[in-house]
């Protein structure tokens, strides 16, 4: 497979089709979580010194389709403006049709155009060859600096850059996919993942692709309750995915026999509600029917001396509720002693780098992902559709 770089590309008096992943927090029209559109700076202010004339596309939210105001990308082209340090950044009404066409075919050299949120139309989603025509409509040349959306086979990720002639991965992408090949490849041991969040579901290939990669394999947040429901604890009203018990008692037996060494939380801090300001820390047979919602301090130490002493270690998902303060201490051990080992740390994505960020231990780390599903399908060795499409072979 041929990727051509930025450096490959003829960028100058070109339309150049910019695909980023601008799906950001929002509080109303406040951008609350500016990491992803400050990640995709190096491209763009590449691109406008090569005097490219640039059409930024992205997705935001889920929109099903439809045009839904509360999900327009104004706030990150408002954003974007002001961080490029211009005016305005032109915001187009729509990123397909007349309107866009017009704005993009009056762009001149170093300038630049937002196109309006790409999932506002159902061809986005669905791959459609002809929705993806139209956006080839708007350029001479493909970027994909997306790595957050390389993942999803969608028509500006996928079907776009296959119609494309010139076409390659902007400085974000390119570097999101070096800094995970190493764990992919050649990681130095000892190896440790830390899998947390919510659900068990999200990550069932990943922890079965990692159990044979690592030395340490760790699960917290709320997917551990599942295992620890396997495991044969009474686990209260703590969330446990009950038809995924069978999986989890496999992946049990499978650890058990091979070579990796799994951890589970020994000790939890539980409440009766999602609200409580006390928590009790209890061991795993205390329970006694209510909510496990953090790891307990026991656990947070057990699992910061695996990840202090890593050479290589990945993070993705929460110990518990870590939004709630008095669920948050074992997230935040995590992140800690993340920032703390010498060895090569990688976030990867989600809510795990929101943690890092509030506690501003970001520069610590290795490499801190934009992309949380991307980052997990990619360490599960599935092929990345937006990677794939930018073969030049
Ligand atoms: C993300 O936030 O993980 C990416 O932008 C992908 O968004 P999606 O899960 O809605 O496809």
């Amino acid at each position: 497979m041929t990727i051509r770089h930025l450096e490959d590309l003829n960028l100058g008096g070109r339309r150049v089709f910019l695909r980023v992943d601008f799906n950001v927090p929002l509080d109303g029209r406040r951008v609350t979580d500016d990491t992803r559109i400050r990640a995709a700076l190096p491209t763009i202010e590449h691109i406008l010194e090569a005097g490219g004339r640039l059409v930024i596309a992205s997705h935001l939210g889920r929109p099903k389709g439809e045009r839904k105001p509360e999900l327009s990308l104004e706030p990150a082209a408002a954003l974007l403006a002001e961080m490029l340090g211009v005016g305005e950044v032109t915001l187009c009404d729509d990123c397909v049709g007349d309107g866009p066409r017009k704005v993009v075919g009056d762009l001149r050299d170093g300038q630049v155009a937002v196109l309006e949120n790409l999932r506002f139309h159902p061809g986005e989603k669905a791959n459609d060859e002809n929705f993806a025509r139209e956006l080839a409509k708007l350029c001479d040349v493909y970027v994909n600096d997306a790595f957050g959306a390389a993942h999803r086979a969608h028509a500006s990720v996928d079907a776009l850059p296959r119609l494309m002639g010139e076409k390659g991965a902007g400085r974000l992408l390119q570097r999101e996919l070096d800094a995970l090949a190493k764990l992919r490849n050649e990681p130095t041991r000892p190896y440790v993942a830390v899998l947390g969040g919510a659900k068990v579901s999200d990550k069932i290939g990943v922890l079965e692709e990692l159990r044979q990669k690592v030395d340490t394999l760790i699960i917290g947040g709320a997917m551990a309750n599942t295992f620890l429901a396997a495991a044969g604890h009474a686990m209260g009203r703590s969330l446990v995915e009950e038809d995924k018990l069978p999986l989890a008692r496999a992946l049990l037996q499978k650890a058990d026999v091979g070579a990796v060494e799994l951890l589970l939380p020994t000790d939890l801090r539980v409440a009766d509600s999602l609200e409580s300001q006390n928590p009790q820390v209890v061991g795993l047979d205390g329970i006694d029917g209510r909510m496990a919602l953090d790891i307990g301090p026991e656990s947070a130490a057990l699992f910061a001396d695996r990840v202090r002493r890593a050479e290589t270690v990945f993070w993705n998902g929460p110990m518990g509720l870590f939004e709630k303060k008095p669920f948050a201490a074992g997230t935040l051990a995590v992140a800690e002693a993340m920032a703390a080992c010498p060895g090569y740390a990688v976030v990867g994505g989600g809510d795990s780098v929101a943690a890092v960020q509030q506690m501003n231990l970001a520069s610590k780390m290795g490499h801190v992902s934009t992309g949380g599903g991307a980052s997990l399908e990619y360490l599960e060795g599935k092929p990345l559709p937006g990677v794939e499409a930018l073969d030049a072979d």
